[in-house]
């Protein structure tokens, strides 16, 4: 902790005592202009009430009324992916729909340690139409069938997020192809496996991924096409893939399809439109599938959460094998909402790919809607942080005082715009300064990240509840809901129940609120596992005319029918003197400190606390060993038992500053040298920790721990 000058602190008594006096003078003209009492009674409006119940189960429905679009698809039948498109095309014609920028340059630029990183300059953003990516779609889909393929052939999409990702699987569905997605980062062995089950003769790919398929080719007998989608800059080579196997640009496929009279296949409500493996915590992925019907439902319930602006604009970054980035990016084509693509590694100025100087994607598309993870929030935050850290004590103290003073205001009901438009502005600019609302979804959010993003970027963080089995869509939170760590109440497009688990000790009698294994049951919900009956027959069943499925999350419904997450069946570990650990809700609050890269906590259920296994961050390492003194610099070197013991204490402090239970708090730790990343195996594709794995390969570890 710095510590204030005189002269500072002086300064800083005199700023709350302006602050004071301009509160008490402007507060009634805030109070008749905002009238805050109308936003409070918008926040704690009912959201869902509960249906039935019974002695081991209680069934909430959300109060939402349908909207306009929502009722027009029922009415006109509308029932299809390959019919929304067509619907959005007619709508939306000559509005922009898809936009990429434009590769200037590659260059390399010298760092001043002397490495060297390969820099983008990239132009404007280059749009094509809806009307353009509808004929773009026609195109692909005729190739594909010029190419031999037949309807309800699975075809599988490998790539990252691209708008020839998205206009690709749309030509698929025109020609009642199922897209089969999978996951750019997954492990060799879980692409042969998708590849292999599905039986597909054709994959699409893009150039940056292709050389993985010389190893995989040889696994994927059935494979005898490759559609590449090009890099802008680097010449495609096609040699290496064998004799048996056709490789093909993506743009020769457009120009086979536009010279093509094949017509067409309409799909209908219950064919398949999505075979989606998830990236899975245990053993080889799994295939979901996901009717027309099961898609354009989800999409719905989405419509009744908020409304759409004629200026709004979306970023697109997450991967479109991930089911909440494929149903949004849907939803904001259904909305003639432009869809902006992205990368991480290209999104603000700071990025690493931009070239220093030259504008990230988010300063030149200026997006007004993103769809996030909370990995990438927390590392927003983070980064955010150590910026108001590392900088003159002053300034944090300003900008905590200014946090306080928003986030005191705000729960009051009321908007804060001088501190919005003032200390919050830069921050706000770095993506660009227009943000409408960010969407969060994929794992919980911690609180902590939560309200300091909302409150630093001056707009809701909303979280939302859904898995691919139900094709994302369960909970989500509206624009007016103020909670922290909650998810929202549930879509009108499916039934939300709590059903006890004795077991783990969650009770729908439970007080003040019900609290049980979430089960949601809609037109939503996925058809099954594909080619897994025995697993599709243990999650999901058929009850009451809906198709269930079972998510093993255990939930909590507040009075006024928000959905509260607040633990997983699995993660749950029971310790020697009966108290209860959840592993993944201490991870997720442990991973706030900044010392914390990655971490996993494991508890023994024979011993009294839990241990963790914990990837430092560099930076915060190196300071916390020069503050005590200790000159190391590497990693390696770093990862010693001294400074475990340092760690451990930063750690513990943290843990009960979030208000973790001694118990939950760790009480040995291990400091591990390695990344973890879906390719070393430890995480999952979408960065879910796999515990086997980490739990084996640290055994030792955790061996010495408990000693
Ligand atoms: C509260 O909700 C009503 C109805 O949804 C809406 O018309 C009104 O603008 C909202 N008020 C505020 C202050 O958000
Ligand atoms: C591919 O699938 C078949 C069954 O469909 C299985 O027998 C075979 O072992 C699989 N091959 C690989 C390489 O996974
Ligand atoms: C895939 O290959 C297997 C044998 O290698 C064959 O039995 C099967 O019919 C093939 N599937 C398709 C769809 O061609
Ligand atoms: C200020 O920021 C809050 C979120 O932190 C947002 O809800 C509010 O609309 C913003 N107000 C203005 C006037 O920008």
């Amino acid at each position: 902790m710095t510590s204030l000058k005189p002269m500072e602190s002086a300064l800083l008594l005199f700023i709350r005592c302006v602050l004071s006096i301009y509160t008490f003078i402007t507060w009634p003209i805030y109070y008749i202009i905002q009238k805050p009492w109308n936003v409070k009674a918008n926040r704690s409006k009912l959201r869902a009430v509960s249906l039935t119940s019974g002695d081991d189960f209680i069934l909430y429905r959300s109060v939402t009324e349908i909207r306009d679009v929502h009722a027009r698809f029922l009415q006109d039948k509308i029932d299809t992916m390959e019919k929304v498109f067509r619907f959005a095309v007619r709508q939306h014609g000559q509005k922009s729909a898809l936009g990429t920028r434009e590769i200037l340059a590659e260059e390399d630029e010298m760092q001043p340690n002397g490495r060297v990183f390969k820099k983008f300059l990239l132009g404007q953003f280059q749009w094509r139409t809806f009307t353009q990516t509808d004929s773009e779609a026609e195109s692909f889909g005729r190739g594909l069938r010029e190419l031999g393929l037949k309807p309800r052939e699975n075809v599988v999409v490998f790539a990252e997020t691209r708008a020839e990702w998205l206009i690709s699987a749309n030509g698929c569905m025109k020609q009642n192809m199922p897209i089969v997605t999978l996951y750019a980062t997954l492990g060799d062995d879980a692409i042969i496996h998708g590849i292999n089950e599905t039986e597909v003769s054709c994959v699409i790919t893009s150039q940056e991924l292709l050389p993985k398929f010389k190893n995989i080719l040889p696994c994927t007998p059935n494979v005898s096409l490759l559609i590449v989608m090009e890099d802008p800059l680097k010449p495609l080579d096609l040699n290496g893939y064998g004799d048996t196997v056709g490789v093909l640009p993506y743009k020769e496929v457009i120009r086979l399809g536009d010279f093509s009279s094949k017509s067409g296949l309409i799909p209908k409500p219950d064919d398949t439109a999505i075979i989606m493996y998830t990236s899975g915590s245990t053993g080889s992925p799994k295939g979901v599938i996901m009717s027309h019907q099961n898609v354009v439902n989800a999409m719905l319930g989405y419509t009744s959460v908020t409304t759409f602006y004629e200026n709004d604009v979306y970023m697109a970054y997450l991967p479109l094998a991930h089911v909440l980035e494929l149903i949004s990016e849907s939803i904001w084509m259904l909305y003639g909402i432009p869809i902006g693509y992205s990368t991480p590694l290209t999104m603000t100025d700071k990025s690493s790919k931009i070239k220093r100087g030259s504008q990230g994607d988010a300063s030149v598309l200026r997006p007004t809607i993103i769809a996030s993870v909370p990995l990438v929030l927390d590392r927003i935050h983070k980064s955010i942080q150590e910026k108001i850290e590392g900088g003159p004590a002053i300034t944090k103290m300003l900008f905590n005082l200014a946090m306080e003073y928003k986030n005191e205001w705000t729960d009051r009901g009321y908007e804060t715009p001088i501190i919005n438009s003032t200390l919050f502005k830069p921050i706000r600019a770095l993506l660009g300064g227009r943000l409408r609302f960010v969407l969060s979804g994929g794992a919980p959010l911690a609180p902590e990240t939560h309200k300091s993003l909302k409150t630093t970027l001056c707009c809701p963080v909303l979280q939302g509840y859904g898995l691919t089995e139900t094709c994302a869509a369960t909970t989500v939170m509206d624009l007016d809901d103020n909670s922290l760590g909650m998810t929202g109440g549930p879509l009108t497009c499916c039934d939300v129940k709590l059903v006890s688990w004795e077991e783990g000790n969650y009770r729908i009698k439970d007080w003040p609120n019900p609290r049980g294994e979430i089960h949601i049951g809609g037109s939503n919900v996925a058809v099954g596992y594909y080619k897994q009956p025995e697993k599709t027959k243990e999650e999901f069943y058929d009850e009451n005319g809906r198709h269930w499925f079972r998510t093993g999350d255990i939930g909590e419904f507040s009075q006024e029918g928000f959905l509260q997450i607040i633990d997983r069946k699995k993660d749950l570990v029971k310790l020697q003197y009966g108290e209860y650990v959840s592993l993944g809700k201490v991870e997720s609050e442990l991973k706030i400190s900044p010392l914390v890269d990655n971490i996993c906590i494991y508890a023994d259920p024979t011993k009294l606390f839990p241990v963790a296994l914990l990837v430092p961050n560099l930076d915060h390492l190196k300071n916390l060993a020069e503050k005590n003194g200790i000159e190391m610099s590497t990693l390696e070197e770093l990862c010693n038992p001294q400074m475990e013991k340092l760690v451990l204490v930063e750690l513990q402090k943290h843990g009960a500053k979030c208000r973790l239970q001694k118990f939950e708090i760790p009480q040995a730790l291990t400091l591990v040298p390695d990344i973890w990343t879906p390719d070393s195996g430890h995480v999952t594709a979408a960065f879910k920790l796999r515990r086997k794995v980490v739990q084996d390969r640290y055994k030792a570890a955790i061996d010495r721990m408990y000693s």
